[in-house]
């Protein structure tokens, strides 16, 4: 019987956001995020009784350091539930440790798809959430030649192939793909510019990630590149990397997302108002704070209901399960451990908010394989809605 299971008083949980490193800042937003909804089902007396009690380490954006935080949460702490994770580089290396310990990982990040565990949850966009959309959006409002920047790292490359694909089903051409380092400096950026500036593509689908998001946004503001023409779309670039570059460089770029901080239903709002008052006004609230909140609050109920953090029986109880997110009603699917979610996209105002450009009020059943990779059909779940 493991630690969390006996007379102890508390429910423990380990969770692995890196609060240092290349992705800290937006990793913060889901440790915050992590410990509102925490702190929300302790105020209401806890589950079953029995506060939750989280044990958190900081694996400062290290895929080897988040292996060795999850073997030591797994095999010392002895906690069966773990929550964490951006980097899918960090995701893969946790995995089979996760496995081999027969623990359960809660993973609220969009990432590449093509991959299912049956010891992971995943509550963040799989491409037929996000990628999809952005690629037929794109398309229609800017032009068929798109230019590829991405971190040098696993999920770039797969976004980038799966978005290739996209792209030549709408008629259109990758003119160049390029990569920079993950921890990138400034200068890295010279390079990606000039090539940009050469090819002069309609549109640039950046994967970069973390702090070098803010260092490519303001080098191709500084190249005078006009984003009302040739925008940036990205699926990484979230309220946290924006809160790392300045306003005049986020404008016009566009993201597509579940969630943004602006979104305007009472949920939503209510969610960031919370997030705010806990965290602080300029606290940014992600797409990947709201899955990691929404994902700890579907896992407690799990275990309320099964009244053990046993992994089998969480798991069990999570199938088709469903949760009035800030985002809308999602659902977690019973064969593939994703989650139904809402597609969005939004551009950046001159003040570095999100504004919806485009919401269709569906929501979409996760196919992490792109079984149906058609840019005419996302396979819409039968809930529609007029959020926000
Ligand atoms: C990611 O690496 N899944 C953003």
């Amino acid at each position: 019987m493991a630690a969390s299971d006996e007379k102890r008083g508390s429910w423990r949980v380990g969770v692995l956001f890196s609060q240092t490193g290349v992705t800290s800042t937006i990793e913060r937003s889901q440790l915050n995020a992590t410990l509102l909804a925490i702190e929300e089902i302790n105020a209401a007396g806890g589950i079953l009784d029995r506060p939750i009690e989280p044990v958190i380490y900081d694996p400062a954006s290290n895929p080897k350091q988040f292996r060795s935080l999850a073997e030591r949460l797994l095999q010392v702490d002895r906690v069966r539930l773990l929550f964490g994770c951006y980097m899918t580089s960090t995701r893969k290396t946790i995995l089979p440790v996760v496995e081999a310990y027969r623990g359960l990982l809660f993973y609220p990040t969009l990432y590449e798809g093509f991959e299912y565990s049956r010891n992971c949850i995943y509550t963040g966009a799989a491409p037929n959430q996000n990628s999809i959309q952005l690629a037929r959006y794109l398309l229609s409002a800017y032009g068929n030649r798109f230019f590829f920047v991405g971190s040098n790292y696993i999920y770039p490359y797969e976004s980038n192939r799966l978005m290739a694909d996209f792209v030549a089903q709408g008629r259109g051409k990758v003119l160049d793909e390029l990569y920079v380092s993950l921890q990138p400096e400034p200068k890295d950026f010279d390079r990606v510019i000039a090539k940009i500036k050469k090819a002069a593509p309609d549109v640039i689908f950046s994967t970069v990630v973390g702090s070098g998001t803010a260092m490519f946004y303001q080098a191709y503001r500084e190249a005078g590149f006009d984003p009302g023409k040739m925008p940036i779309a990205s699926l990484t670039t979230s309220e946290a990397e924006v809160a790392e570059m300045s306003a005049e460089a986020a404008e016009g770029h566009i993201t597509a997302a579940p969630f943004f901080e602006t979104l305007s239903t009472p949920s939503a709002r209510q969610f960031v108002g919370n997030f705010k008052q806990r965290f602080g006004a300029d606290a940014p609230v992600t797409a990947g704070a709201e899955a990691a909140y929404f994902q700890m609050h579907l896992a407690m109920r799990a275990l309320a209901r099964c009244g053990t953090d046993d992994p089998e029986r969480v798991l069990s109880e999570l199938r088709d399960s469903e949760f009035d997110a800030p985002q809308g009603r999602v659902r977690i699917d019973r064969e593939n451990n994703h989650t139904y979610l809402w597609p969005r996209i939004a551009r950046l105002d001159g003040q570095g908010r999100f504004r919806t450009v485009w919401n269709p009020g569906v929501r979409i059943k996760p196919d992490p394989y792109c079984v149906v990779q058609s840019l005419d059909d996302w396979s819409a779940d039968e809930i529609h809605a007029s959020a926000t």
